[in-house]
């Protein structure tokens, strides 16, 4: 079956044109001490991360599910003179060396898998990190209101979004449970979740930002 992004995009839809600004400030704290830098993008969409690791001298890669969001993020790296590798594939299968990248970004892609696949995509970011190399992962929390919203839910995935996500087949959503087992393959566990509120104390959003570390041996 083929998934709901490659149509979303060959509609023309969810195509970023900028970065996220929690990237922007996470790639530029990290040139801070280490001005070379490899990044690897999980599910990297339209290429608003590439174009801007690419921008900033770092040496990235993009791995996408969507053939049209890898032609489209291609162009717009050729349109502004720009190099970076996107490869067309699923996160649970890596085709990268081990210990190649500084740094891994999922910017809410890995939540679009059910949790045996984020748990297999992890293993393999596990083996293409360098010793000490990091990732950085947003992930939906169970407390965002499509949780509930939606028609069914097994194991954290959730199908069938009545009022969000409603062009998305499924999604997964996290519990602090989740999210200590799914990243127990790395060290120095640091995760936030973040919860915002409308003034009328409604649920408007809610997400896990994790940051840990591939183990130095
Ligand atoms: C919410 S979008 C995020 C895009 C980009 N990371 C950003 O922040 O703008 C999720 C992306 O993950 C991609 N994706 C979903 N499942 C994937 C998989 N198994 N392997 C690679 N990419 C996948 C989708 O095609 C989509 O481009």
């Amino acid at each position: 079956m083929e998934s709901c992004w490659e149509g979303i995009y060959q509609q023309g839809n969810q195509l970023n044109r900028y970065p996220y600004d929690c990237v922007v400030s996470l790639v530029f704290g990290l040139l801070k001490s280490k001005p070379s830098l490899r990044v690897l993008e999980l599910g990297s969409g339209a290429g608003n991360h590439l174009v801007f690791l690419a921008e900033n001298g770092v040496d990235a890669s993009g791995i996408e599910l969507s053939s049209s969001a890898v032609a489209y993020s291609q162009a717009q790296l050729i349109k502004r003179n720009l190099s970076a590798e996107v490869v067309h594939g699923s996160f649970d299968n890596l085709p990268c060396s081990e210990d190649t990248f500084d740094l891994v970004i999922d910017r809410s892609a890995l939540n679009c898998a059910p949790r045996d696949i984020i748990c297999h995509a992890l293993h393999e970011v596990n083996r293409v990190l360098k010793p000490g190399g990091e990732v950085f992962s947003q992930i939906y929390s169970q407390l965002h209101p499509a949780f509930l919203d939606a028609h069914t839910r097994h194991a954290g995935y959730a199908c069938g979004f009545k009022h969000y996500f409603t062009d998305i087949d499924g999604l997964f959503f996290a519990d602090k449970n989740d999210i200590a087992d799914l990243f127990s393959v790395f060290e120095e566990l640091d995760f936030n979740h973040t919860v915002s509120y409308s003034k009328d104390n409604i649920v408007l959003n809610a997400n896990w930002t994790v940051r840990v570390k591939k183990a130095m041996s």
